[in-house]
């Protein structure tokens, strides 16, 4: 491991790279990352790095928002099938589609989806912000057609008197985590307090205490009195909470959900992308724009 830190350090030195990495990724790519994160956090710092190669370790759509947001940059993720399901489950085609069957509604955007659809879109939205863009970037009377996550819509529909149309998409991982699994753990830890992710079913997001982004649930555990929690997300977000609060616990609601996509990002993968330049992140030049129109007006809304 000593010897693979050195050389990424050196690596990193040639290129003037920096290292992003997604909360769900391996503990051993989040251990080696220059900054770590949730999706506006790791958003944000591509946006303002001055570094001249970015390595993303997480999936596609996130290394996307990193080249549309630093053009200039080059833009490499060591994985390029480390896709997001999610992501393609609406297409530009599709958005234009709904647009056209309700004429006047605001199209908002989470994240999760491809260049070209958010291209389509007037604003994006992750799931730290989706509230806050809801609320804030329309007006009382906007119609949201909100795309594609189908639970942290009705999540944000829930928290906000707006009229909302849903799209079908929905997160594979997150839906396996079921009611039953928060209810086992709760049993097995009473005083645990529950912290799910708006990607979860509404039944599960219904057993919360908290619905939060991953940074959102980093930061609440820092400040929260309980020294127990249930984390209802991505496996892997429980490693990463464990390593920066050691005096509180966190149980995962089931193992069963993980990301297989973020897991295609491996040390030896890291290692080579950094050797070869490769995979190249590149967005076309007639999406770039326009994606990058309605990321950045999210960009003002960070919680
Ligand atoms: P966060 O923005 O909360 O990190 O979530 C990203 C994601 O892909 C969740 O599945
Ligand atoms: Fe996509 Fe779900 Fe994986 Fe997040 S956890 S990247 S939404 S498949």
């Amino acid at each position: 491991m000593d010897s693979v830190r050195t050389k990424l350090r050196e690596l990193k030195k040639k290129h003037n790279a920096v290292i992003l990495a997604h909360n769900y990724q391996l503990p051993e790519i989040q251990d080696v990352a220059d900054f770590g994160g949730d999706s506006l956090g790791l958003s944000l710092e591509a946006a303002k790095t001055t570094a001249d190669l970015i390595v993303f370790c997480g999936v596609y759509f996130m290394a996307e928002t990193a080249k549309i947001l630093s053009p200039e940059k080059t833009v490499i993720i060591p994985d390029k099938h480390a896709g997001c399901p999610m992501a393609n489950m609406i297409t530009a085609a599709q958005v234009r589609e709904l647009k056209q069957r309700h004429p006047g509604a605001k199209v908002l955007c989470y994240v999760n989806s491809a260049a070209a659809v958010k291209a389509e879109s007037d604003v994006c939205c992750t799931s730290a912000n989706a509230l806050a863009v809801a609320r804030n970037a329309f007006s009382e009377q906007d119609e949201i057609i909100f795309i594609p996550d189908q639970y942290l819509a009705k999540y944000t529909a829930s928290q906000l008197a707006r009229k909302f149309i849903f799209w079908k998409g929905y997160c594979p991982t997150h839906a396996r985590i079921l009611p039953e699994h928060i209810q086992a753990q709760q049993r097995a830890h009473p005083d645990a307090e529950v912290l799910a992710h708006p990607e979860c079913t509404p039944a599960v997001t219904a057993l919360a205490a908290k619905v939060l982004s991953t940074g959102g649930m980093s930061r609440y555990v820092q400040q929260a009195a309980a020294k127990e929690f249930i984390i209802a997300t991505e496996k892997e977000m429980v490693y990463r909470l464990s390593v920066d609060n050691p005096r509180k616990k966190f149980y995962a609601a089931t193992d069963q959900a993980g990301c297989p996509n973020m897991k295609k990002i491996t040390l030896d993968k890291l290692v080579r992308a950094l050797e070869t330049g490769r995979e190249e992140v590149i967005v076309p030049a007639e999406i770039l724009p326009k994606a990058r129109r309605s990321i950045e007006a999210m960009l003002q809304y960070t919680v």
